[in-house]
């Protein structure tokens, strides 16, 4: 396989492509190693990760002032000093809505403003506030109610514990790591040797101004004493100037009786975040890391700061709200139970109380910390969500089947792989478009001599209900005659180096400028781009994948952007690094909007992300390896992608690197099909492997797993609309279902979708069995396929030859699905529902559905249906919860399958109006299946069919 190779200067990257820049042929290479660990740094090698590892835990230097103290209604300031240096800080705590508090600590006179994102940007807006009571002072420490929690504040050495319910559930510089880089002026270098007097003297004067202002700083500013890497840092040839000097920050926060954190994504590593002793912390950067290595801390594309904590009786989450480089480290230790005595109370048999201690540290910003006390896993995605949005419900296209690859090569090429499709009736919804599709990596144009009339092509798509996405990198070739590149110089849009003038670095296109999307006028300008006037040769069914947004930077030190280049807005990308991509896709997804005038939805794909990712893009893992273990990982990364919002969100189907053989292509479908996001995407220089190209014997089976995504459709669409309200994760990990059962804790290789399918896709090679964990004492669950039943609270080793996707239906629910296979999702909008109800060891069940014109915003305006089900004493109700804004549907009920029923019953009557009708059915006494047919009614409308 072949990689791709960069040289500039003396460095060299690879980056997974073959292009011929500036003079350089750039050869592809035999792959035979993996990431390039050392085009990245380690924590060794970054200066402020060093300063922070370094501290010991021990006695806070740092001491708030009670008489400082300034009591709000739902807020609380005091002044905090840093005993060593005398620097000024001010420590604010905000009781607000839904078991949540704010911790901020800001420096007092700071020299130079720190960055902290607009609120509206990853905030959605200004937290609201709830009532703080203050509670009197006791020594040294100061009480605050809200609710049934409380903070209390230890003024020296300072610290913050927060109680829920009486128990001690989050504690922040208990270890006394607090340490917050304060502005500082830049230290005189030592006078040099050989500087001769006269020079000296004229310095002298033009510096005696200065030195005074100096003076009255450091004053109150004792001397620090400086290490080497805080004015500047060198790795590899890269020389970071660092003007503003060290201004990182950081502290630990600890989660007394827990033993297990997740979240913090993107690291490729279990979903139960492991301790960081014996390795780096985990990173949080923004970076293409090509061929990335499994089970390891290294930073990925993209970051969410938010981790969340749990044991059997409470789930809680800190959102760490910082754009900078972050470091997170994880040690699991005993709770310090002289302070903690109550912990003892739920921790039985046990005298040890376990804690995990976690120490964030981030290179500049401030500290700005959410507590989110649950008490439950979906509490903390409510609160969460509360902050920072949610993902609007998805248009249906987009959670059907995609079909990518880098590239597909002309028009006919698109013509054939749609032809196929349908020739071996595998349904599919979207075909993409990679970079070799442009004019020269010109985005926003086409290669005019392999995509002649793309308008033709979508035309012929669109006749099937079909999309197109095409890719949109946010780096723009330097070529004068590139109209929007020249336009976003001309109209002063680029980031610049640290020297004025505008950023060149090396991408796709070779030299690239790159447009600053943290400015709303640069962010309006690219939107207008996807008009049809601008964005020529596209049509209304096509939508955009953003890659690169890191940004990617081949010639740059990591690969991505220098940090001291500058933002236009003054900021340095150090300070704004992990929010630029985000801001990329918005951009893009307002401007796919505007189209529209915002009537229709759109979709976006990103690689990197943020905080409030979710709004506007879905997410996939990147460049990922055609092996096992790559397969295995993927529902780790997106299990932990939905923990911290970010629901809509996959892997690379098949894996982008290598040439999976047939088995490992087969069961990557079988697992996709249960991902949220499901797309195929392979690199340039791989097989094709479309997978009507596979043999027959994977050809049906993965035909019948892309066919059980799209019967699930409508359970997935009603997942989606659900958590655009709540939050929740729609893949889950089984603890978010069964919170107090301990076995599910270190569980992902099986998870749920939504509360009523368990799904554990094989991910071994030759397997034919698989070790499923069914959660839930007293719950039963059923084969999807042979309604086979299984006891709760077990382990099961189950038959799963290449055909068998191990899904399984938990007893008490009811699934609505569309059974017709059909050539993609736009043409089963009228189709007609199966209900698919699981009865629970009482007999009983429930279920959702909710349903619209599956592809407008209407909905928001209540044109949509939403129908509850329920099964109890024999009687299954439909009851159409709402009905809105004249929406109507033709879509019917067609079948109802009733299983775990255990006797035949005599009669199945359908009583709806006032009238009462005989339905006609099969029942399977060995498998105890009701299977009733045609009871025929609209779906939207309220009927009970009860079982004699
Ligand atoms: C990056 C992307 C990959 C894409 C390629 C070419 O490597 O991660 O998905 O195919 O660039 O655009």
């Amino acid at each position: 396989m072949r990689s791709r190779m960069v040289a500039a200067s003396d460095t060299v990257f690879f980056s997974g492509h073959t292009m011929k820049v500036a003079g350089f042929f750039l050869l592809g290479l035999a792959s035979v190693f993996s990431v390039q660990r050392d085009n990245f740094r380690t924590c060794d090698n970054v200066g402020f990760c060093k300063r922070h590892r370094a501290l010991e835990p021990g006695t806070s230097s740092y001491a708030a002032s009670a008489s400082s103290m300034k009591l709000n209604p739902t807020s609380v300031s005091l002044d905090v000093l840093e005993k060593k240096s005398d620097v000024k800080f001010t420590l604010t705590i905000f009781g607000l809505k839904d078991n949540t508090f704010r911790i901020r600590l800001e420096e007092k006179d700071a020299m130079r403003k720190r960055y902290e994102p607009p609120v509206g940007d990853v905030l959605i807006k200004v937290p609201e506030g709830e009532e703080l009571k203050y509670n009197g002072q006791s020594g040294n420490q100061l009480t605050f109610n809200k609710g049934t929690s409380r903070v209390v504040l230890t003024t020296e050495p300072l610290r913050i514990d927060v109680y829920s319910d009486d128990d001690p559930v989050i504690s922040i510089n208990s270890q006394g790591l607090l340490k917050f880089e304060h502005t500082r002026p830049k230290p005189e270098a030592p006078p040099a040797e050989n500087q001769d007097e006269e020079n000296k003297e004229e310095a002298q004067e033009g510096e005696e101004e200065q030195q005074k202002e100096e003076e009255v700083k450091e004053e109150e500013v004792k001397a620090e004493p400086e290490e080497p890497d805080m004015w500047e840092e060198t790795f590899k040839s890269h020389t970071d100037s660092k003007p503003f000097g060290p201004t990182s920050i950081g502290v630990d926060i600890s989660f007394p009786g827990v033993e297990h954190v997740y979240g913090i994504p993107e690291h490729a590593d279990s979903l139960a975040l492991k301790t960081t002793k014996t390795t780096d912390p985990y990173r949080l950067y923004n970076l293409d890391v090509f061929e990335y290595d499994l089970y390891n801390p290294m930073a990925l594309y993209g970051a969410v700061p938010l981790m969340l904590a749990h044991n059997e009786k409470r789930t809680v989450g800190v959102f760490w709200l910082n754009a900078a480089e972050t470091w997170v480290d994880i040690s699991s230790n005993v709770a310090d139970k002289s302070i903690f005595s109550n912990l003892a109370d739920f921790v039985t048999g046990n005298n040890e109380i376990p804690q995990t201690d976690t120490h964030w540290f981030s290179e500049s910003g401030v500290i700005d910390v959410f507590l989110m006390l649950g008490p439950g896993p979906k509490d903390v995605f409510r609160q969460y969500a509360a902050l920072t949005g949610t993902t609007p419900l998805p248009p249906l296209f987009s959670i059907s089947y995609h079909q990518c690859r880098w590239n597909y090569n002309d028009q006919d090429d698109v013509r054939t792989v749609d032809e196929n499709f349908d020739k071996f009736d595998i349904p599919y919804d979207v075909i993409w478009l990679d970079i070799e599709h442009t004019d020269g990596k010109r985005y926003f144009t086409w290669d005019a001599a392999k995509f002649p009339n793309s308008i033709e092509m979508l035309r012929n798509i669109s006749s099937k209900g079909r999309k197109m996405v095409t890719i949109v990198d946010p780096h723009l070739k330097r070529d004068d005659n590139y109209k929007v590149f020249a336009e976003a110089r001309d109209k002063g849009l680029l980031i610049k180096n640290k020297d004025g003038g505008d950023f060149d670095g090396w991408c796709w296109p070779g030299s690239s400028g790159w447009p600053d999307f943290l400015e709303k006028h640069v962010r309006d300008w690219w939107a207008d781009k996807f008009s049809a006037s601008e964005y020529v040769g596209s049509a209304p069914n096509l939508y955009v994948w953003n890659d690169m947004n890191e940004p990617s930077v081949f010639n740059a030190p990591e690969i991505t952007v220098n940090r001291d280049i500058k933002h236009l807005g003054g900021w340095e990308n150090r300070e704004v690094h992990n929010i630029y991509g985000m801001y990329v896709h918005e951009a893009t997804m307002d401007g796919l909007l505007k189209r529209t005038n915002y009537q229709e939805r759109a979709f976006v794909l990103t690689r990197a992300f943020f905080a409030g990712t979710q709004r506007t893009a879905a997410v996939w893992t990147g460049d990922n390896m055609g092996e096992w273990s790559h397969l295995k990982i993927s529902n780790p990364m997106i299990m932990s992608l939905n923990l911290v919002g970010i629901t809509f969100s996959g892997a690379d189907v098949g894996g982008f690197f290598r040439n999976p053989d047939n088995e490992l292509v087969t069961r990557w479908y079988q697992a996709g099909a249960f991902q949220p996001f499901f797309r195929a995407h392979a690199h340039l220089d791989t097989k094709r492997r479309e997978p009507y190209l596979l043999p027959d014997e994977n050809v049906k089976v993965i035909r019948e797993a892309i066919r059980a995504r799209y019967t699930y459709l409508p359970y997935w669409y009603t997942e989606f609309f659900t958590s655009e309200k709540d939050g929740a994760a729609v893949m889950r990990p089984l603890w978010v279902e069964f919170p107090k059962e301990k076995a599910t804790f270190g569980i992902d290789d099986n998870y749920m979708i939504g509360s009523a399918l368990l799904v554990r896709p094989v991910t071994d090679q030759g397997a034919t069995n698989a070790n499923v964990y069914f959660p839930g004492a007293g719950e039963v669950w059923y084969d999807v396929e042979t309604y086979q039943t299984y006891k709760g609270q077990q382990e099961v080793n189950v038959q799963a030859p290449l055909s068998k996707i191990p899904v399984y239906q938990k007893g008490g629910t009811i699934i609505p699905r569309k059974m017709r296979p059909r050539r993609s999702s736009t043409l089963m909008f009228d189709d007609p529902f199966t209900l698919v109800v699981a009865l629970d060891p009482k007999q009983e069940a429930n279920g959702q559905l909710f349903i619209d014109d599956y592809r407008t915003f209407k909905y928001r305006d209540g044109a949509y249906g939403f129908i509850k089900y329920s099964f109890t004493s024999h009687k299954l109700h439909s009851n159409v919860e709402h009905q809105g804004s004249g929406f109507t549907t033709k879509e019917w009920l067609e079948r109802v399958i009733v299983v775990g029923l255990p006797h035949e019953p005599r009669k199945v009557t359908l009583h709806q109006s006032g009238q009462t009708k005989e339905l006609i059915f099969t029942y399977d006494s060995t498998t105890h299946v009701l299977i009733i047919r045609k009871p025929g009614v609209n779906i939207l409308q309220n009927w009970t069919i009860s079982l004699h």
